[in-house]
């Protein structure tokens, strides 16, 4: 009855459907297993999958995204360590390593930093698999510690308050007058993913919190959805409810008047000078609430807009980033918009170019509806 989600990631990994997955959020189990039995808490780990040991504890929904992490740390595929259909088995080395490897990090950090994840896969691995244990000599002129080569006596760039820099990118979009006109947006465009291929592209949302993008693959529809409440993803026959990591990141996508809300969904806001990105200077924004991940936001210098976002979600072994770059910003009604976005995380990524935009047009609510899961045992009740 239980049917393992994972089992169908790994079974349509290596596809392009696969890699549109990854990026647009982490599968944990299939809605299937999740709504047939309604369970009391969240579901452990080991109750979901077959042989799990060293992660044991942790909620099922985290142990997807907790294997992203890893194959991201160490710049490998799920396939690196994984037979194909069988995450269970252990007959490959490297998984085996794997598994001592997240004890050893656990003790470590238990030992030496009180608990707190200090130390991931990624502080020794570096995206690879053979962390180097020897300094590099670099053809560069040396670097002092903490990058940016500062001389001395320079003084510390002043920078604009966080609050001066969130009001010139709500200006520079038109204002919060001119944006709440707006109360829905159909946009329609192509989509091309790493190595050039073209497909269409939907993105529907409406006010104040609905969004649903619709990717047209060969293999059939890709949908990232959020209702306002429960974000879920599909393709052709499976559904896949967010979990709460991947619904708070949902989240933050469909708002509808994010630029005019920004200032209240965080608790802090600091400012640091941001990189050069596509030939602007920025400011970097970073969020804060305490017990969230934060938020950084890179406005440019200049005409004070988003050009990029970096969300994180959580995950037990690590963070998971996920960086959306916006360009291509043209005036639709009076607000200035993003026509294009490539959202990146590690080892992957998509850029939507929007071609045509309608808005205060009717978007049918049924849109954001998660379909029923597909042969699942009983239909799912409506979320509590
Ligand atoms: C570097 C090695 C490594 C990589 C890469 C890796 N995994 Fe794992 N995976 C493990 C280890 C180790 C375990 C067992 C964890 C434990 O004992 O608690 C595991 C367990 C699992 C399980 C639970 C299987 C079961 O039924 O017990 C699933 C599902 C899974 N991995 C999926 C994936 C997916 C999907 C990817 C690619 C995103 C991936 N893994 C990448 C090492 C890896
Ligand atoms: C303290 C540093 C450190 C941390 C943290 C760390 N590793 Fe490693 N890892 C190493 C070193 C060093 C090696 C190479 C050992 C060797 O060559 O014998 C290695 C080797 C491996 C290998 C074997 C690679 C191969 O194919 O030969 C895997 C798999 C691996 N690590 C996974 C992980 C995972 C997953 C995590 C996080 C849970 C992790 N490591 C965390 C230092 C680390």
């Amino acid at each position: 009855m239980n049917r393992n989600g994972a089992k169908f990631w790994l079974a349509v990994c290596g596809t392009l459907m696969c890699l549109l997955l990854a990026i647009a959020g982490a599968w944990a189990q299939s809605s299937a297993s999740k709504s047939a039995t309604a369970p009391a808490g969240p579901k452990l780990a080991e109750e979901e999958f077959k042989n799990i040991q060293a992660l044991k504890g942790i909620p099922a929904e985290q142990v997807i995204p907790s294997m992203q992490f890893i194959a991201a740390s160490l710049g490998v595929e799920c396939e690196y360590c994984h037979v194909a259909h069988a995450n269970e088995k252990d007959d490959k080395k490297p998984k085996v390593t794997a598994r001592k490897m997240i004890n050893m990090m656990m003790a470590v950090n238990k030992d030496n930093f009180e608990g707190h994840r200090e130390v991931t896969c990624y502080s020794c691995h570096r995206g690879s698999a053979d962390p180097v244990g020897t300094p590099i000599i670099t053809d560069d002129e040396p670097r002092r510690a903490g990058g940016e080569e500062k001389k001395t006596g320079e003084a510390k760039p002043v920078l604009p308050a966080a609050d001066e820099l969130l009001n010139k990118y709500l200006a520079a979009i038109g204002g919060s007058e001119a944006l709440r006109k707006i109360t829905s947006r159909v946009q329609k465009g192509t989509l091309t993913v790493f190595g050039g291929q073209h497909f269409p592209a939907e993105v529907y949302s409406k006010a104040p919190d609905k969004r649903v993008s619709i990717m047209r693959l060969q293999s059939g529809d890709s949908v990232t959805a959020f209702d306002g409440k429960q974000g879920w993803l599909s393709v052709p026959g499976r559904v896949h409810m967010m979990s709460a990591a991947e619904n708070a990141a949902a989240r933050i996508d469909a708002d509808f008047y994010f630029p005019a809300h920004l200032k209240t969904l965080y608790e802090k806001f600091s400012v640091d000078p941001g990189e050069k990105i596509d030939g602007h200077d920025t400011y970097l924004v970073v969020g804060r609430t305490p017990g969230q991940p934060p938020l950084r936001l890179y406005l440019d210098k200049e005409s004070g807009l988003l050009l990029r976002l970096i969300r994180y979600a959580e995950t037990p072994l690590g963070t998971n980033p996920t960086q959306i770059d916006y360009a291509d910003y043209r005036d639709a009604n009076g607000v200035k918009m993003p026509f294009r976005w490539t959202q990146a995380r590690p080892g992957n990524r998509f850029t939507i170019q929007v071609e045509q935009v309608q808005q205060n047009v009717h978007v049918d609510d049924a849109k954001f509806v998660a379909p029923p899961p597909p042969a699942a045992a009983a239909p799912k009740p409506s979320t509590p």
